[in-house]
């Protein structure tokens, strides 16, 4: 079992660590989680104060919806495209700069298996902190988990003396170009690189950057996710409000 247990209440979600002694959980009040928390199955419900929770499976949804934030997090929509699109899988070796609250990294540890391995690189150690705990969570809830390791810095200055080579390459940052510069030449042959971009200047800029240190350009896009819900007069409908722009994504291949 996990020294972490998923608690659900409507919408939302709690994380609670198992230990041994009486605390005031964020949004819960105070009590002993081992003792409280530690003989109830999954699927069950609690009574901790006045409000009854379910013990949740420890699955990716719930540990994205209780994990803890600081930066902007790059969430389903994009993490499942750039996986798919870049091929991510078990036995890879991946680099997510900069780490921020670990949002991709999350989905990347749930796919990669124990044959993986993940670098994450992240210059504000306020983001890191709050990036590994929430790795270090998924770490003692996902049955697999790839070898991680950490570096604090710029990935400019930091990833060339990792001497690893990568087959994966996600960059997440306002300014891309020095990142893409120094992680050119680390890729394999055939690996690709991703940058998240917000806006279509910092879009324009991967780009060429790209093309210029000799990466293929293989797909550039915004996704656009469109979510539906139920009319109160009955049908299904998209909903108001809820249609927003993430970042625009690019993919280059070295080959
Ligand atoms: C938007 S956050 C990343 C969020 C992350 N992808 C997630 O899903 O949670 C951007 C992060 O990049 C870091 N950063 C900025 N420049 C960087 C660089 N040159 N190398 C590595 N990280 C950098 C920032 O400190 C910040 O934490």
């Amino acid at each position: 079992m996990s020294d972490w247990v998923v608690l659900g209440e409507d919408e939302r979600i709690h994380m609670v660590e198992l230990v041994d002694s009486t605390l005031r959980i964020k949004g819960l009040g105070v009590f002993n989680p081992k003792l409280i928390l530690s003989e109830i199955e999954v699927g069950e419900e609690v009574l901790i104060g006045q409000k009854y929770l379910t013990r949740m499976p420890a699955r990716l949804p719930e540990l994205i919806k209780g994990m803890q934030r600081r930066a902007q997090t790059i969430s389903a929509k994009d993490a499942g495209a750039l996986i798919s699109r870049m091929g991510i899988g078990p036995g890879d070796c991946v680099l997510d700069a900069g780490l921020g609250s670990a949002g991709l990294s999350l989905h990347l540890a749930r796919v990669m298996g124990n044959s993986g391995h993940l670098l994450t690189i992240e210059p504000r150690e306020e983001h890191a902190e709050v990036g590994l705990a929430n790795l270090a969570r998924a770490a003692d809830c996902f049955p697999e988990f790839p070898q991680h390791d950490h570096c604090e810095g710029l990935v400019d200055e930091v990833v060339g003396n990792t001497g690893l080579e990568f087959d994966a390459v996600i960059l997440d940052m306002a300014d891309h170009s020095a990142a893409i510069n120094a992680c050119a030449p680390m890729l394999k042959f055939g690996a690709r690189l991703a940058c998240y971009a917000p806006n279509t200047s910092q879009l324009e800029s991967c780009w060429q950057t790209c093309i210029d240190v000799g990466l293929n350009v293989e797909w550039a896009a915004e996704i656009i996710e469109r979510p539906w819900g139920r009319a109160s007069k009955g049908g299904v409908r998209p909903t108001k409000g809820a249609f927003g722009h993430t970042a625009f994504l690019l993919i280059a291949i070295k080959n």
